[in-house]
């Protein structure tokens, strides 16, 4: 967490993804796309891990009658967010804290990027309860994030790709050597069979894979009618 409260670190942070994950412009074309399936076009979406602003910004571009709100613990990613928005920002209500201190709603539809690989399992299945009690009943949540299998040989392969990505992307192979071994060392990441059976536990159905980028993996699942 500490990066996403460093202003120096934050102020370069729309670089990153674009430079870390694989198709990175496809996921959030494809999150808008899942969403418009069932988002009303005068719905709302809740949006955990909004930090940066970058996918609330493409789905208020994409649906000009979509409403926002969303969540993040870091106050420095939310003022990014802020100027990512623009005046789009009138669209949407920026709430610093975790879900648990969320607005209600009911929502029509939540996503969740590049976000849940940071919270440990228990916490996970926790956030994942918050975020299905906030939906209307069919609504759907789309999430991706790290997502790769925990056997030691796989784990390791899974993140030389990413690795591989990062360094084809411009990023000096040292520092990319060196968020391996942070990830490797610090982030919660589940296989994506252990991911898929958390949404089931939270309660969501029909949890369908829809994106696989090198060690992301991105879901849809919907809270049943
Ligand atoms: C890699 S950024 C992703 C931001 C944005 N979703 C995107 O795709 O560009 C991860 C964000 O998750 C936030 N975050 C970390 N832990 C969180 C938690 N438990 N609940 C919600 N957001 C969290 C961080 O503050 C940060 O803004």
């Amino acid at each position: 967490m500490s990066f996403f409260s460093d202003p120096d670190a934050v102020a370069r942070y729309a670089e990153g993804p674009v430079r870390l994950v694989p198709g990175f412009e496809g996921l959030q074309r494809m999150t808008t796309l899942l969403l418009r399936e069932s988002v009303p076009t005068t719905g709302n979406v809740l949006v955990l891990g909004a930090g940066g602003g970058l996918e609330l910004k493409r789905f208020a571009e994409a649906e000009p009658g979509w409403r926002f709100v969303g969540v993040d613990p870091s106050a420095e990613m939310l003022k990014l967010a802020q100027a990512t928005l623009g005046p789009l920002l009138e669209r949407a209500q920026l709430h610093e804290g975790y879900i648990d201190t969320a607005p209600a709603g009911p929502f029509d539809g939540a996503t969740c990027l590049l976000t849940l690989h940071f919270i440990p399992a228990e916490e996970r299945l926790q956030t994942l309860k918050a975020l299905w009690q906030r939906l209307r009943p069919g609504a759907p949540l789309i999430v991706a994030h790290h997502s790769f299998p925990q056997a030691p040989e796989e784990k390791a392969r899974w993140l030389k790709r990413y690795a591989a990505f990062a360094v084809d992307s411009g990023v000096p192979a040292a520092d990319a050597e060196r968020a391996i071994a942070a990830i490797s060392e610090k982030l919660p990441v589940l296989s994506p069979e252990a991911d898929a059976a958390l949404l089931v536990e939270a309660g969501f159905e029909g949890v369908e894979l829809f994106y696989a980028g090198f060690s992301f993996k991105g879901w849809i699942a919907h809270r049943p009618l």
